[in-house]
């Protein structure tokens, strides 16, 4: 791994930008794996900046995230569609058709998940593949198991996953039980991975799945087994490295 440790949340989500940002000059067609959650909100501000400042444009970028919700609408507040509208695809120049996301509204999230496959395909290889980490130790959905699965598929979402979501919600009972999630196959195909992680709760999980056993009780522990992988982290999440 290249461990990039930094100091404070401002170098957290300028490092993270800058990666993006300079993949995006050297390749404006780049196909990118996004990822919701707390952790990449700093970056994707980051980026809108970078952006206005006409340092970076995502007019021929594809998008396509991680994950979603079954069962909220597009517009539901707690959507992680909406979430990337509103956190990032609003406020650059991306064409909205040119970014994906599983839908978790279809009615059929097998079907969903299958057809997210055939469009992970059919793009090729993602170019940069960014990633938070659950406390568990998930990347994407894809959460401890004795068996994970490589491609686009409907989870049931661990209570540790809805616990920590639940934040985002008025009580627990209104976090969606299941998800669409990308697997690790697809996960790992990425040219490259950029892994991101701040704060003390996340210290633990970090130092398990970057120096622990790989095993499919640490869903990105099958990190280890990547060629490219950047990891940023702050001294609080670093601590055990
Ligand atoms: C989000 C995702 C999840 C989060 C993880 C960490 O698309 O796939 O794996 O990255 O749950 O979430 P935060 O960043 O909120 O700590």
């Amino acid at each position: 791994f290249n461990i990039i440790k930094v100091n404070n949340e401002q170098q957290f989500n300028e490092t993270g930008a800058g990666i993006i940002a300079s993949l995006l000059q050297t390749n404006p067609r780049a196909a990118l794996g996004l990822a919701t959650g707390g952790t990449p909100v700093g970056v994707y501000q980051h980026l809108i900046e970078l952006h206005k400042q006409g340092l970076v444009s995502f007019k021929e970028v594809r998008s396509y995230n991680l994950d979603e919700y079954i069962g909220l609408a597009e517009d539901h507040s707690e959507s992680y569609r909406r979430f990337m509208n509103e956190k990032l695809f609003n406020h650059v120049d991306i064409d909205l058709n040119n970014t994906h996301v599983p839908s978790g509204v279809s009615g059929d999230g097998h079907k969903a998940a299958e057809e997210y496959t055939q469009l992970l395909e059919q793009a090729g290889q993602i170019d940069l593949q960014l990633l938070g980490l659950g406390h568990n130790g998930h990347i994407g959905f894809n959460e401890p198991a004795d068996e994970l699965k490589a491609a686009t598929h409907v989870v049931e979402l661990d209570e540790v996953t809805r616990k920590a979501n639940a934040r985002y919600f008025n009580s627990i009972d209104e976090v969606p039980t299941h998800a669409i999630t990308m697997g690790i196959g697809s996960i790992l195909k990425a040219k490259q991975i950029l892994l991101m992680a701040k704060g003390a709760d996340k210290a633990e999980i970090v130092a398990k799945a970057l120096k622990g056993p790989v095993t499919t009780q640490c869903p990105a522990s099958l990190l280890q087994l990547h060629p490219n992988v950047v990891v940023i982290v702050d001294q609080d999440a670093g601590r055990l490295l």
